[in-house]
């Protein structure tokens, strides 16, 4: 087993003029700093991800779930990841509509691996949205971190592209330090025995 984890950040926006890309740019450099992490930042706005689905699931289909040429950058990244962030807005008081697309999109990419989660909205801090992509993840067999990070009013909180609070790099660690746990974990458990249906 490498003694590094391959961590794939995405991120989940694709709206014009979006500060979803500001967050995850943050995010990989403390992820780089922790030093667990083979880190690449993924953004959903550089695949073709349609909303309509085919008629098979994902879960059953395995390799021949006819995904469009477009997506399949985002696959391989998805498939060779051992650990994720994802890093979501609040939109109506959920996540976007271009994460819960890319994450239909897909199975076994997700199952028997980790994945933290970083927020940022309004007074909220986009909570909201995790606590339906915990939901989400969990029926995807992921395993869910219990440390995230939440930015509340990230408009008047970030500045020059880094969070004013002083413990946010603090947090941080916490955060990869229980992600760089279950990545290992997970990578060796993965390698030993298939994960059951
Ligand atoms: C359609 C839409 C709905 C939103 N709903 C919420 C919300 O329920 N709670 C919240 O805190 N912020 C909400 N916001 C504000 C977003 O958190 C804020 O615009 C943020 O910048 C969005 O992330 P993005 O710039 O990466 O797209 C909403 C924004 C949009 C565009």
């Amino acid at each position: 087993m490498s003694e590094t984890s391959k961590l794939v950040i995405v991120v989940g926006s694709v709206r014009e003029a979006r500060f979803g890309p500001v967050v995850a740019s943050w995010v990989a450099e403390q992820a780089s700093a922790h030093g667990s992490f083979d880190v690449e930042v993924v953004d959903l706005a550089d695949f073709e991800i349609p909303l309509s689905l085919p008629a098979a699931s994902p879960k059953y289909a395995g390799d021949s779930y006819p995904r469009p040429a477009g997506m399949a950058p985002l696959t391989a990244r998805l498939d060779a990841a051992d650990a994720f962030v994802l890093v979501t807005p609040e939109y109506n008081h959920s996540y976007p509509a271009s994460l819960k697309a890319a994450i239909d999109w897909h199975f076994t990419q997700w199952t028997a691996k980790p994945v933290a989660f970083v927020s940022y909205g309004g007074a909220a801090g986009g909570r909201h949205a995790v606590l339906h992509l915990e939901n989400v993840l969990t029926e995807l067999h992921a395993v869910t971190i219990r440390d995230g990070l939440a930015f509340p009013n990230y408009f008047v909180n970030w500045d020059a592209g880094r969070p004013a609070d002083p413990d946010a790099p603090g947090y941080a660690k916490t955060l990869f330090n229980q992600l760089a746990w279950w990545a290992a974990a997970l990578q060796k458990a993965r390698a030993e025995v298939p994960y059951p249906d």
